[in-house]
């Protein structure tokens, strides 16, 4: 038996001296949504729940942070919405503002401010920097030609104007940037360019606007990139790709009616670019919050600015802005850009046309006090690295196994037994055993470890990391099975342990699953904890007496999870009833199937189907791109086998459901002489996305 007091010895926890400490005072930023539609899941695991994860962390460090974000209120997006719905811009952004800012406070992201762009302060705010620019002779003035359409008398910037990308052959590419290849266009890159109003063929009309001369500062901007080498690699690497096509000069004014008057002589008409001024809307925010103070947190070298955004947004926030705030001269750069990369919707890309998402306000009427299971979920599952898939299957599994099964168990039953055999007070704990020393050391290493990770923006695997912690609590409590005791010295020791392990979780879980540590924080009895305090084992002392016992997670059943599901599929087109009986068929039923080659990308297992199969990912080509489809081949072909394969699917077919996934076309076979299904393969020359005529 070892003694107390060593264990409490600070000798067992590290210190750490992390990357945040270099710095006086933080300002992180999200990047500011297009106020032209709520808020869905994929905004939140590209960047607000990781962003509100390291500023909670910071804020337990007490650091000096703030959080920033807003609704970008300008911009085409806005404009399109409005017409689309016959309103004005105004009315569109005042509706998704207060709906965003609504379900993002419902949801526990922290912002000191969520302002917007429409605000007379952020009016002055990026006129005023235009105007500096513009005074400091930063901007060339060019007469370039652009499109206009005749029709609604009026020029087309980015979004007005869609057409062919000159790189991937997508039909439908805007004006400034296509979706599928991810390229920044400019309209004229476009083939067969079309005006979004009209459906015409624009023309082109000569007009005045100010560059940001890009290519000159070529060599600043390289040397700010090489300098961060330490950013993530998709971040990086798209920085030096840019870099290495050499940056051209960028109009930061536009033919448009709606968004910040350009604030000089002749320029009647013109408003700032939308990614002009929407950057700027983080210092107006911040001028907002704090009128007096918000120099310091803007351009104070001992200031770390981080901006946490989605993939999209690189070139913006780690060339385009930064230029324009070296230019200025008065402010810090970014210190870092987390990006994160995009989040997928049941194996489909999250649409806000199509409805494919899942809505942050209707997850909070659905799923009332249920804000950290899909914190959990989402971060668990964030797409830090490649694109990730969120599924309700998967949902349901990270609740049902992880938070319920391994933390809520752990600390119900901490607690349920401290009230049995201790009359809901911590009972001493004088002698260890190895094990409990050996447990000691390792909660002692948590916060150094959970630090470590969040430091370096991966969340999931600080997620990870905090979850293990009620792992091996969960597991010690299972090994030394405190209710076979009759030794009660012993019992509280163990018990005692196992309350410390749950109080550390309402340190270190806080940044993740903040609701759960409010609960378990009354739970246990005590106020808020700092970050300091994680790693220690005497935070509850002998005779503290334990709050109310409540279960901090609940299991979700099946029905609740289908219920999702079908609403999802609700926006899909419905199933038919397909006869059983074969009738005749007339060419025009034949000519209603739309079949084509495919290309078998990958194969995956399929363990939760009902009988033996694959999801295959199959490439259709440009028309229509990537499909899912599960297949029962499982009999005549590996994996291996499959992949690179040509096929033939019919697809316009409703999406069917097979278990948890959603197959989206129908991969054609024919059976072989034991009646095990063999694909229907056009012959290698077919072309991928050929139709069968
Ligand atoms: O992609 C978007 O949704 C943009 N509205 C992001 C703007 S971030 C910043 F610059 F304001
Ligand atoms: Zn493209």
């Amino acid at each position: 038996m070892l003694n107390y007091q060593r264990i409490q010895n600070s000798e067992f926890r590290i210190q750490n001296f992390t990357n945040s400490m270099r710095f006086k005072r933080h300002t992180v930023t999200a990047a500011l949504p297009y106020a032209n539609g709520p808020v869905h899941i994929g905004h939140l695991a590209g960047c607000y729940l990781p962003a509100d994860i390291y500023v909670r962390y910071l804020r337990l460090k007490g650091e000096d942070v703030k959080f920033i974000c807003g609704s970008d209120e300008h911009g085409v997006p806005i404009t399109i919405k409005a017409k689309k719905e016959g309103i004005t811009p105004q009315q569109v952004v005042d509706k998704y503002h207060k709906m965003m800012k609504d379900s993002f406070e419902e949801f526990g992201i922290s912002f000191d401010i969520y302002s917007r762009t429409s605000s007379k302060i952020h009016h002055e705010t990026a006129s005023e920097f235009f105007k500096t620019l513009y005074d400091k002779k930063v901007f060339t003035e060019e007469i370039t030609e652009q499109y206009f359409d005749e029709k609604a008398n009026q020029f087309l910037a980015d979004r007005y104007i869609i057409g062919t990308c000159p790189k991937c052959q997508n039909e439908n590419a805007y004006g400034d940037q296509c979706e599928k290849c991810g390229s920044t266009l400019s309209p004229t890159d476009l083939i067969n360019p079309k005006s979004t109003l009209s459906g015409e063929k624009p023309v082109l009309r000569k007009t005045k606007n100010w560059f940001l001369p890009l290519d000159k500062m070529q060599p600043q901007i390289e040397k700010y990139i090489e300098s961060h080498k330490d950013w993530k690699v998709n971040v990086y690497g798209q920085c030096k790709s840019w870099l290495d096509q050499k940056l051209q000069p960028r109009a930061m004014t536009r033919d448009l009616d709606w968004g910040v008057k350009v604030p000089v002589k002749d320029a009647e008409g013109k408003v700032l670019y939308v990614w002009f001024d929407a950057p700027i809307g983080y210092i107006s925010a911040t001028k907002e919050l704090l009128p007096n103070d918000w120099k310091k947190y803007w351009q104070d070298k001992e200031t770390r600015l981080i901006h946490f955004i989605g993939k999209d947004n690189i070139v913006f926030h780690c060339i385009i802005f930064p230029a324009m705030l070296m230019a200025h001269g008065d402010y810090i750069l970014a210190d870092n850009v987390p990006a994160n990369e995009f989040l997928n919707l049941e194996g489909d890309k999250i649409s806000t046309s199509r409805n494919w998402a899942v809505w942050l306000h209707e997850y909070l009427i659905d799923f009332p006090n249920k804000q950290d299971v899909l914190r959990y979920s989402l971060t668990a599952n964030a797409p830090e690295t490649k694109d990730n898939d969120f599924t309700w299957k998967d949902f349901q599994m990270k609740n049902n196994s992880e938070l319920v099964a391994i933390l809520g168990n752990f600390v119900n039953r901490t607690v349920v037994l401290t009230q049995k055999f201790f009359e809901g007070k911590v009972p001493p704990a004088e002698e260890f055993t190895k094990a409990d020393v050996l447990l000691m050391e390792e909660i002692s290493r948590f916060p150094q470890k959970i630090s470590a990770s969040i430091e370096a923006f991966r969340f999931r695997e600080a997620l990870a990391e905090m979850m293990n912690l009620a792992r091996i609590g969960n597991k010690y409590l299972a090994e030394n099975e405190p209710w076979k005791l009759s030794d009660q010295k012993r019992v509280g020791t163990i018990l005692n342990i196992c309350l410390q392990v749950c109080a550390n979780i309402a340190v270190l879980a806080e940044p993740f699953l903040p609701n759960m540590c409010v609960n378990l924080s009354s739970i246990l009895g005590i106020g808020k904890l700092n970050w300091r305090d994680g790693g220690r084992t005497d935070i509850l002392k002998t005779g503290h007496p334990l709050g109310i016992a409540k279960l901090l997670f609940e299991k979700i059943e099946d029905d609740v999870i289908e219920k999702q599901v079908a609403k999802l599929l609700a926006t899909k087109p419905k199933i038919e009833n397909v006869k059983s009986e074969t009738q005749m068929a007339t060419i025009d039923d034949f000519k209603k199937l739309d079949i084509q080659v495919g290309k078998i990308i990958e194969a995956l297992d399929f363990p939760e189907a009902k009988k033996p199969a694959y999801k295959l990912k199959i490439d259709f080509g440009k028309e229509i791109g990537i499909k899912n489809s599960s297949a029962q081949i499982t009999k005549n072909y590996t994996k291996e086998q499959l992949k690179g394969k040509l096929i033939l699917a019919v697809v316009n077919f409703p999406p069917r459901k097979v278990g948890p996934f959603i197959s989206e076309v129908l991969t054609l076979g024919v059976p072989d002489k034991n009646n095990e299904t063999i694909l229907v393969e056009p012959g290698k020359d077919a072309e991928v996305g050929g139709k069968l005529s």
